[in-house]
């Protein structure tokens, strides 16, 4: 096999307070898929940045193509011949699709300086090729405020393809795309590997891995564990690898005999005051139910959820709350009914990326239960704000130094984990979940869904919106299908098949 396209040799980085790396070694060989798995906060993205020119490793050498290179910006990384699509959506959403595929690179007129003109018909074009290509039906000129996330997702992957790379660094490129959408970039990836790119490729996507990549290099706490060959490994090695201990099963098993109780929430008929929306719509969850809500993207789930959570306006139907008829304005209308909601898109609407754990565990809590909080007329009671935070930072094994950390600097996974817990500090009856495991790894998924049936054996509810087949299969009691704005069926989640939701989700 000769000079391998990218040889990592002995990289260790550290932050205060964690070794995010420590003495890793492997390589990757041209025209493969080599896939690096590891619990959230193994050093995955640490090491895809520092290859990028994101991170100055402390220690070690990154060699490419036999030349020993450590970029300092991801300039040279690009000039070079590496791309990256980042964990955490990078999009101007100011902008349209072809400025974001070409940023930093946009085609001028020519013009007398220093007057310059966007040549948009050039860009134009080649944004067009460029998606004929890669088999995507975007607008280019459409705004990038106005994309779906997979959308988003897809648009950087456009993005990353433009550079003509030799390696792709794609950190978690599927993790909100739907199974139609990753298998269009399956079929992308398949185009690169004949042309002799290689991907480095991160997933928490197990059956994924196993499909599309030749090896595998699993981390675990900063530290290598091994580099394999995927024809010789299955996926209990892979997880076993991981979690370092067994892990038998994916979901809790069901309780026995559970116990659901009165309807907790009913909405009847309820449609969307945005033309095209959904309309229409009625279910009820009951005290100790876990619904699920199935359906492909652009099936409006997040936008029904986020009605009934008062953040979006409807223009017809009811909500009844334990019997009673409520009228929901706003998100705080909805938390005073005692809901809460973990939306999708944590880089858009949940973090406070320059705040603490704490600051962002609380901001919600501190706000609507002021008098637990209160010190006195003008302080908030520090100490019982932490003593909270700490409590939920360990009952859902956030990974960090202390949780005075700021969270953009935590891993991805564990940034989720710390917006789930700021939902269950407010203890709610009625919590919505909106693809609460995207980017968490297996065990800590694990141990969401314990707290999910803890809570509900408790007599909540829940609703779980998920693209996961499994996760909805597993967890759910029901399962609502949505297709384009409408309800297309709720069926009973522990006789669920794949191929009757799919066939749900694609017609009403
Ligand atoms: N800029 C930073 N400052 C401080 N600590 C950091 C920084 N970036 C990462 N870390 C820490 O380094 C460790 C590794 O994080 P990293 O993001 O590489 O994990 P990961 O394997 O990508 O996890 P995930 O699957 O959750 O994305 C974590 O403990 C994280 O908190
Ligand atoms: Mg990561």
């Amino acid at each position: 096999m000769g000079t391998p396209l990218l040889k990592i040799n002995h990289i260790s980085k550290s932050f205060p307070g964690v070794k995010a790396l420590d003495d890793i070694s492997f390589s990757v060989e041209k025209g493969r898929v080599h896939a690096v798995m590891g619990e959230n906060g193994a050093g995955k993205s640490t090491l895809m940045k520092c290859i990028f020119g994101l991170y100055h490793p402390d220690e070690g050498d990154i060699i490419l193509y036999g030349n020993k290179c450590l970029f300092s910006n991801t300039r040279q990384a690009l000039d070079n011949g590496i791309s990256m699509i980042h964990q955490e959506l990078q999009n101007v959403p100011s902008q349209n699709v072809m400025e974001n595929i070409w940023i930093g690179r946009i085609p001028y007129k020519k013009v007398i300086s220093p007057l310059r003109i966007t040549d948009e018909d050039k860009m134009y074009k080649d944004t067009l090729a460029l998606f004929d290509k890669l088999n995507l039906d975007i607008d280019p000129k459409k705004a990038v405020k106005d994309l779906s996330v997979s959308t988003c997702q897809l648009l950087e992957i456009a993005r990353a393809v433009s550079y003509n790379a030799k390696l792709i660094i794609m950190d978690e490129p599927t993790s909100s795309l739907t199974d139609k959408e990753a298998a269009i970039l399956f079929s992308i990836i398949d185009m690169l590997i004949k042309s002799g790119v290689s991907i480095l490729y991160i997933s928490h996507k197990i059956e994924e891995v196993m499909q599309i990549s030749n090896e595998v290099t699993i981390l675990r706490d900063g530290t290598l564990v091994g580099t394999y060959k995927i024809k010789d490994i299955d996926s209990d090695f892979l997880i076993r690898s991981m979690v370092g201990r067994e892990l038998t099963n994916r979901f809790p098993q069901r309780p026995q005999n559970p116990h659901l109780g009165d309807v907790m929430l009913k909405v009847s008929h309820l449609e969307s005051a945005v033309p095209g929306s959904f309309s229409d719509i009625s279910f009820d969850v009951k005290r100790g139910e876990i619904l699920g809500i199935g359906g492909l993207v652009g099936a409006q789930r997040t936008e029904l959820m986020e009605s009934v959570f008062g953040l979006r306006p409807v223009k017809n139907g009811t909500i009844e709350i334990n019997g009673e008829p409520v009228t929901i304005k706003s998100s705080g209308d909805a938390i005073k009914k005692k809901m809460g909601l973990l939306t999708e898109e944590r880089a858009r609407t949940g973090i406070l990326g320059k705040l603490s754990i704490t600051d962002n565990m609380l901001v919600v809590n501190q706000r609507y239960n002021l008098p637990r909080y209160r010190k006195n007329l003008i302080f908030l009671n520090n100490t019982l704000r932490k003593s909270d935070s700490r409590e939920y930072t360990k009952d859902l094994s956030v990974k960090t130094p202390s949780i005075d950390t700021q969270i953009s600097s935590l891993s991805g996974g564990n940034q989720q984990k710390v917006l789930l817990g700021r939902w269950l500090m407010l203890n709610p009856d009625i919590l919505i979940l909106d693809e609460p495991t995207r980017g968490i790894d297996v065990g800590a998924k694990y141990e969401i869904y314990l707290i999910m049936r803890k809570l509900t054996s408790q007599g909540k509810s829940i609703i779980m919106i998920s693209s996961e087949m499994p996760e909805l299969m597993g967890m759910s009691d029901r399962i609502m299908v949505m297709c384009e704005g409408h309800l297309s069926g709720i069926i009973d989640g522990k006789t669920a098949t794949d191929e009757e939701i799919m066939k749900l989700a694609s017609s009403y």
